[in-house]
Formats: structure tokens, sequence, C-alpha cells
């Protein structure tokens, strides 16, 4: 893809569109979560990921009502941690007071249950859709197989996967697998778990003076990965949203591609 700004999205099925990059808030605590996410917005980053496990949502919410942004400007996710199966109406309610706003734009299940599916909890998802409470509905750490439950029990596909993601992790079956059933695919811990050190994304950087760490980040907008980088340094909040300003080869991607071979 050619991506040029860091407010570009993917359509997702719900038919709203979410910023490819976006600002991960998971061990933000206090101050870290507030000043981070006002850094990220004064810098241009559009979209926020937050879960009610991260317990932040209300730092994440003041930061954005002090940005001076308008509510519908800025992307707001967030997640029902898996123990809450069977209170998924008050966990949403309590998010939304938390960060103060009248709905989020998607809202995921944060693991599967257990490890199940869940279809029950699906099916109060997509309560919460129809009344408005989230723009979209999606999932996180499912298999395919699991979001194919989904489907069988509902019709209705997740918007999206929040899964971790990244050259090191590429798998073309699973995009293919998503793909088919219009589920996007957002990665997590895009840095954390990959080898910044690695010759072939070192090699890469240097002939775009850039950095690793931008390489892994513009690889994902190119394939059209929704990815969530963290950072509580205001330097690297910066360097990890500077990557419109340099495209990959397609050589280089299918190099990167294969870093997950
Ligand atoms: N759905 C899930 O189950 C799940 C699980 C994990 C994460 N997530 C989401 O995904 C987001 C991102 O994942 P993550 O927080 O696990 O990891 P990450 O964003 O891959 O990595 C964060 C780590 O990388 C460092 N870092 C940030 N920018 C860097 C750069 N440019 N160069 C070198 N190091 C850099 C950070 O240190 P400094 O802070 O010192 O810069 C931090 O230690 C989370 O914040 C959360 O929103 C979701």
């Amino acid at each position: 893809m050619t991506v040029r700004t860091g407010q570009e999205g993917v359509e997702l099925s719900d038919g709203v569109s979410i910023p490819l990059i976006g600002f991960g808030t998971w061990q933000l605590d206090g101050n870290d979560a507030y000043d981070g996410t006002r850094a990220a917005l004064d810098i241009g980053y559009r979209h926020i990921d937050t879960a009610t496990a991260y317990d932040n949502e209300d730092k994440v919410g003041a930061a954005v009502r002090d940005s001076g942004l308008g509510r519908e400007d800025v992307f707001i996710t967030t997640k029902l941690p898996p123990g809450r199966v069977g209170r998924e109406a008050q966990t949403l309610d309590a998010s939304l007071k938390a960060l103060g706003v009248d709905f989020v734009d998607l809202w995921l299940v944060h693991w599967p249950p257990n490890g199940e599916a869940r279809p029950d909890t699906w099916k109060a998802f997509i309560q919460a859709l129809e009344q408005g409470k989230t723009r979209a509905i999606g999932v996180s750490n499912y298999s395919v197989a699991q979001i194919d439950e989904l489907i069988a029990a509902t019709g209705r596909a997740p918007a999206l996967n929040q899964i971790p993601w990244n050259p090191f992790l590429f798998n073309e079956r699973e995009v293919a697998e998503l793909r088919s059933r219009q589920v996007v695919l957002e990665g997590y811990s895009p840095l954390k778990r990959s080898n910044l050190g690695n010759r072939v994304l070192q090699e890469i950087a240097a002939a775009h003076g850039k950095t690793a760490a931008q390489v892994i980040l513009r690889w994902h907008v190119e394939h059209g990965f929704v990815v969530i980088p963290r950072s509580r340094r205001r330097e690297r909040i910066e360097e990890n949203f500077a990557i419109f300003d340099f495209e990959l080869t397609a050589e280089e991607l299918r190099s990167l591609d294969a870093l997950g071979a």
C-alpha cells in the first residue's frame, strides 16, 4: 500500500475506518498513560489502544479530552477481560465511564475466555454495536477456528483480530485466512518481540536512513496491517510515527516477509 500519512486507515467490515498506526498503552500507568497519550495525539497519532485490564482508561480519556481534538477525531479501542464473561454490558459501561465518552470505536474480546470462543459473549458484543456503544467489534488472540465458531453461531465475523505480529511472526497463510473472512489483522508487540539487531532489518534501515523499529512499523502499514507501538518516551513516540516519508521496495518487503519463514 502507498501510505503517506498517519491518519490513513483501513476499512473494517463494520463500515468504520481504523487508522493504520495507533498508540499502545499497555503497562503505561498514571502519568505515563496521560503523558504518552497526550504526546501521541500532539505528534499526530489519531488512534489509541487501551483495555479494561490496563487500568488506565481514565488517564487515556483525560488525555483525549485535554488534547483539544474532537471525540470523532480520535479512534479509541478498549477490550473486555476474559474474566468478565457474563458481565459484558456492565464492563463496557464502566469503560465508557472511565474514558468519559459515549461510545468507543472498537471493542475487543481481549482473550478467548478459558481458551474458548464463547459465542454468547460475541452476541453481547453484537448487541453493544446495535446500541451504538461501540462503532465496531472484534477479538484479540483468537485462532481462525475460534473466529469460525463465532461466525457459525451468529453470522457475523469479528471486524478485526489483534494478535502478536511482526516480520519474524509473518505467516502468509494466517493473513490469507483472515482476509478471506474480511477480518483485519492488527499486530501487537511489534517491537518487543522483534530482534531489532537483525542484519536484514539493519541493512534496510541503513538504506533509508531509518531505524530498525521504523522499518518494522512501515512494513506493517505497507501490508495493510494495523500496528500499535508503545513507548513511554516522547522521542520514541515521535520516531515510531515518522514512517510516512519513505517506502520499502518490493524486494525489501519480500526479504522482511522471509524473516517469518
Ligand atoms: N491484545 C493483547 O493481548 C495485547 C498484548 C500485548 C500488547 N497489546 C497492545 O499492543 C501495544 C504494543 O505492544 P507492547 O506494548 O507489548 O510492545 P511494543 O510496542 O512492541 O514494545 C514496547 C517496548 O519497546 C520499546 N520501544 C518503543 N519504541 C521503540 C523504538 N523506536 N526503538 C526501540 N525500542 C522501542 C519500549 O520502551 P520505552 O517505553 O522505554 O520506549 C517498550 O519497552 C500495547 O501497548 C497494547 O496496547 C495487546
